[in-house]
């Protein structure tokens, strides 16, 4: 019998893509604390590298490599990199992604819908095709796609951001069902509100801000990254082991009604 237990990563490679803050950081350090070695992703190297470096202060190991989802070739170098340094991937948290800027539909800019679907729908594709690529080589593997309960239900003022995150739940499904017979799992979380710099970004522009939004939460607040981060780890982890294709929200109950 494995003296691992089913929350042990040691000996593990797992990227976070966007571990350059918020949600992505929380979960890189959870990883590295549990014994993953962690591939850190991101555009801003100066916060990426404070990820590493919390990451390293709770015990663990940390890689930094420079990614934009939006670009195929930077992802291609990502991977290609990945590939030499570990000559494997066990877990991929897919957390990257734009909240872009807010209008009516027919007041947003067409390039503005081709940002957000190009980063957080295309992005999100190409890293689920390197990375199911390699897992399914491996007969093994763990996928969690980010999406938001903007994959669940409709925002006014968001159809793009909402489209986009409709799109990484169907892709979840889809994706899961192409590898679930090969050892590998997909599953997505839809995070609700949670306290984040997307988050101030986005409660910045209701007066009173997260305080005020917070009021609509069932449960009077915001996730924190670490309650998000810990759901997208537990479902990469052993103890998901029948888990795919799930949908999972952690939203204080936004969705419930
Ligand atoms: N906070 C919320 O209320 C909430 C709710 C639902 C869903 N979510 C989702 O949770 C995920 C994490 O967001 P967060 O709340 O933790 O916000 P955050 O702190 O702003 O983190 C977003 C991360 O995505 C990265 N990113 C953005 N565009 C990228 C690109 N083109 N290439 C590579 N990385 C990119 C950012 O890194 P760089 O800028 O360094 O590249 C950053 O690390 C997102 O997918 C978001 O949509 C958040």
């Amino acid at each position: 019998m494995s003296g691992r237990g089913v929350d042990d990563f040691a000996g593990k490679t797992v990227l976070v893509t966007g571990a350059s803050s918020g949600i992505g950081r929380a979960a890189a350090v959870l990883l590295g604390r549990r014994g993953a070695s962690v591939i850190v992703a991101a555009r801003r190297e100066a916060q990426a590298r404070e990820t590493v470096r919390a990451v390293e202060e709770a015990g663990g190991e940390a890689w930094f490599h420079p990614a934009d989802i939006a670009s195929q070739a930077s992802l291609d170098a990502l991977f290609a990199a990945i590939e030499a340094r570990y000559s494997r991937l066990d877990g991929a948290l897919n957390n990257a992604g734009t909240e872009g800027d807010p209008a009516p539909l027919p007041d947003m800019a067409v390039e503005e819908f081709d940002r957000v679907i190009s980063t957080n729908v295309r992005g999100t594709w190409l890293c689920l095709r390197h990375e199911l690529r390699i897992m399914r080589a491996q007969g093994q593997g763990a996928i969690v796609n980010t999406a938001s309960i903007a994959g669940v239900v409709g925002f006014p003022g968001a159809s793009a951001y909402t489209a986009s995150k409709h799109a990484i739940v169907g892709m979840t499904r889809s994706a899961s069902l192409d590898v679930a017979a090969l050892g590998v799992r997909v599953n997505c979380l839809c995070p609700g509100g949670t306290s984040t710099e997307m988050s101030e970004r986005w409660v910045s522009r209701v007066p009173g801000g997260e305080a005020t939004v917070a009021q609509g939460v069932p449960m009077k607040r915001f996730g924190r990254a670490e309650e998000l981060a810990a759901a997208a780890v537990f479902m990469l982890s052993d103890a998901a082991a029948y888990m795919t294709g799930s949908i999972l929200t952690m939203d204080g109950g936004s969705t419930t009604s």
